[in-house]
């Protein structure tokens, strides 16, 4: 079977590490692919180089490669999507400025996707402030009209926490030992923003409950506490402005990698491991209906995501995640008032 896979912002730093990527690890599976790659007017004509360069790279899988600044063109018969174009943010901007720049790109993609896309798309949003973003496209989606009489369900859109995920995952790997495959059960929950909460409180290291072995590393349960507080969570939550205050730009080849890490667990399964993905919410541990947050998920062998239930939370874990709930309704809030939702 041929995956027909969009990718927007295709000129861009991420897309020029996911198109390589991607198309690379379907040639190695034996994938067949075609690529749909969308830009604004302006850049456009830069794709004639990318497609130029996929085409070099001889990749076995790429069964066609397409660009267009046209939205419905772009996300015609699409089984995903990839929505990385939008404006990265700059040293400076807050969330809001860049829900504002961003929100009516995503209000356009939505109703393109939702005209047009295959039923069952997997719709995987990058560009910032992606929760909000999903959200907008998802709610477009469900207004479109199809030639078919469908409808592109709001749960097939979903939002990347993949990158927060990873670097928790490397954050605890690092201080433990430990090699990154052995951690289980960790998560992040709520927005892609500061106010994340990254959460070991079910977390395992090879088999062993992650806080205990902190303890060990760490000298005593209140100084694993004290490294969780003071240092894991803020060092993962605010890694995408260190990143940015290093590079001078926005993270891109992480961001690649960790887009790819979603699609493809979100297509093929986890094999009951979780992983974390902004998914819209139906009232699940409190987050009010509606919103797209990261909980943790598994996905089923047949490619169905669902979010684990029944965890036990402490009130610790509560307030966190309440924040950053609380933090997505007052953007879907804002969304709203510039006319977006
Ligand atoms: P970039 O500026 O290098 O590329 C963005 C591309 O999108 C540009 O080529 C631009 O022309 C294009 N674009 C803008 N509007 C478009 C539209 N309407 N349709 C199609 N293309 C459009 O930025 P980048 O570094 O690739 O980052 C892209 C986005 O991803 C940013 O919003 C960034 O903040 C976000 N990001 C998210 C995560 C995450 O974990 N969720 C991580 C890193 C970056
Ligand atoms: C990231 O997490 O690296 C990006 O979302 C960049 C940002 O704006 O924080």
């Amino acid at each position: 079977m041929t995956r027909t896979i969009a990718v927007t912002g295709a000129a861009g730093s991420i897309a020029y590490s996911l198109l390589f990527r991607l198309a690379a690890e379907a040639s190695a599976e034996g994938e067949r692919i075609r690529l749909r790659l969308l830009e604004i007017p302006a850049a456009v004509e830069r794709l004639e180089g990318v497609r130029m360069e996929l085409e070099d790279c001889a990749f076995p899988a790429l069964e066609e490669i397409a660009y267009t600044a046209d939205p419905e063109e772009a996300f015609a018969g699409v089984d995903a999507a990839f929505l990385v174009g939008s404006a990265p943010r700059r040293p400076g901007m807050d969330r809001a400025d860049l829900l504002e720049a961003n929100g009516r790109i995503f209000a356009e993609q939505g109703r393109a996707l939702g005209a047009g896309a295959q039923p069952d798309a997997r719709v995987v949003v990058v560009g910032n402030p992606a929760n909000t973003n999903a959200l907008i496209a998802a709610e477009h989606a469900q207004r479109a009209p199809r030639t078919d009489g469908g409808v592109l369900s709001a749960d097939r859109f979903t939002a990347l926490t993949r990158l927060d995920h990873n670097r928790a995952l490397a954050q605890l790997a690092a201080r433990t030992g430990a090699s990154v495959e052995s951690i289980e059960r960790l998560a992040i929950w709520g927005n892609h923003s500061n106010t994340q909460f990254p959460d070991l409180g079910g977390a395992a290291v090879a088999g062993e409950p992650a806080m205990q072995v902190l303890a060990r590393v760490c000298g005593g349960p209140d100084a694993a506490e004290a490294w969780v507080a003071g240092d894991f969570i803020p060092t993962v939550a605010g890694r995408g402005g260190a990143v940015i205050e290093a590079r001078g730009a926005s993270s891109a080849a992480s961001a690649a990698s960790a887009a790819l890490d979603h699609l493809r667990d979100w297509t093929h399964g986890t094999r009951g491991r979780w992983v974390s993905m902004a998914v819209r919410s139906h009232g699940e541990y409190g987050v009010p209906a509606g919103l797209i947050s990261s909980f943790p998920c598994v996905v089923d062998a047949d490619g169905s995501a669902r979010i684990v239930e029944g965890l036990e939370l402490t009130g610790e874990q509560r307030s966190r995640i309440d924040a950053s709930a609380a933090e997505l309704e007052e953007e879907r809030q804002t969304a709203d008032h510039l006319g977006f939702l």
